[in-house]
């Protein structure tokens, strides 16, 4: 079979570990795909930033058009963030007939309807595993192996970089600031942190998991949402004393023909699963009416989980496992599928 040509757009935090795997693993790649994967060309903003060592120069462009007016490239890696230049970008890539791949929860909540028509009138996939919860293969299970079940309820921990700030707070006694720089420092928040302490970042990916299990178009401004940017040590400490943990989540239940969905700090008990999900990692409890409850844990940011999550979907658009299960899914239809947002 002939090779799978792909092109990154961004070389931050996530595209860096993409790149490594893809250049640092080759075999493995290849033989998960049954062909080679050629890494192309990668898309930054700043060629002069400093790379990861194993990333050729000759790889490193600033001409995205170069990238979509290749027709050797099938498909285009979205690793920027943000929601205007890459849902442009996105679009461009599926109209000039390349497949996409993204980690940007941002994005699909806002643009997933017009994307997604867009892919399919041009017969071709968006796979989007890293966008929700890093490396836990959450997109997977419930487009793939949830399938016999009605999901009726998800409850999760959905932001990696707001579970360290609250982890180092009560276990470290580090101040807010402080464990807000580190997550940063670790390239776990996003390019503009609000998102991640004020409860959007957790929002987004709750649209995306709400359009997988209920088919519901829904976006981050629609969904009642509080962060934990005004919680204090005091706050964690007398929590502790009384025997709970503060966790922000993400929650999302059916009732009837409505879905109620909100994020929000709240106290669990010490002994509750989801309290004992420390630092950066998620869990995310997805229950449904056939299997019962389930429960999916890992880490949820980072470089090489997330990217771990984003060459798991290059491979399966290699092996077409990618395709099937978008032409299954029908995701992001601008009908929906019945189940309404129950108004907050
Ligand atoms: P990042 O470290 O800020 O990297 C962004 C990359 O995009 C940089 O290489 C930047 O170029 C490039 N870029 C930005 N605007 C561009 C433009 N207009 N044209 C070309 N390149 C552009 O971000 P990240 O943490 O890797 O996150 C990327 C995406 O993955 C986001 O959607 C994020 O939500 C998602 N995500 C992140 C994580 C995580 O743990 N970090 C986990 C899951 C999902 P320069 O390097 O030249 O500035
Ligand atoms: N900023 C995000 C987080 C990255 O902290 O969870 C993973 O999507």
């Amino acid at each position: 079979m002939s090779d799978l040509r792909v092109a990154l757009l961004g070389c931050g935090t996530v595209g860096g570990g993409v790149a490594r795997i893809l250049l640092e693993q080759p075999e493995r790649v290849a033989t998960r795909s049954g062909r080679k994967i050629e890494l192309k060309k990668i898309a930054v903003r700043d060629i002069s930033k400093p790379r990861p060592d194993c990333i050729p120069a000759s790889l490193i462009t600033r001409n995205v058009a170069e990238i979509f007016a290749d027709p050797t490239i099938d498909v285009v890696v979205e690793l920027m963030g943000g929601t205007d230049i890459a849902r442009e970008y996105v679009l461009q890539a599926l109209m000039a007939g390349k497949h996409v791949v993204t980690a940007n929860k941002a994005l699909l909540a806002e643009h997933g309807v017009e994307l997604f028509e867009t892919a399919r009138k041009h017969d071709r996939v968006i796979a989007f595993e890293a966008s929700v919860a890093g490396g836990i293969p959450i997109v997977a299970a419930i487009a793939q192996s949830l399938t016999a079940n009605q999901i009726t309820a998800i409850q999760g921990i959905l932001n990696g970089t707001s579970n360290f700030i609250l982890t180092a707070m009560s276990e470290k006694g580090m101040s807010y600031s402080a464990a807000l720089k580190e997550a940063q420092r670790l390239g776990y928040a996003e390019a503009d942190p609000t998102l991640d302490v004020d409860g959007s970042d957790a929002a987004a990916k709750l649209c995306v998991l709400a359009q997988l299990a209920f088919g519901l178009n829904v976006t981050v401004k629609s969904i009642e949402r509080f962060g934990i940017s005004e919680m204090n040590s005091i706050d964690l400490k007398y929590a502790q004393e009384l025997g709970y943990t503060v966790k922000l989540l993400a929650e999302a239940w059916l009732d009837g023909k409505d879905v109620a969905m909100h994020v929000a700090p709240v106290l669990l008990r010490n002994t509750d699963m989801l309290a004992q999900v420390r630092g950066a990692h998620n869990a995310i409890q997805i229950m449904g009416d056939v299997v019962g409850e389930t429960l999916y844990q890992g880490a949820g940011a980072g470089e090489m989980p997330t990217a771990s999550a984003v060459v798991a979907d290059i491979i399966d658009l290699a092996v077409g496992r990618a395709q099937a299960t978008f032409q299954a899914a029908k995701l992001w239809q601008p009908s929906g599928k019945g189940f309404r947002l129950r108004p907050s």
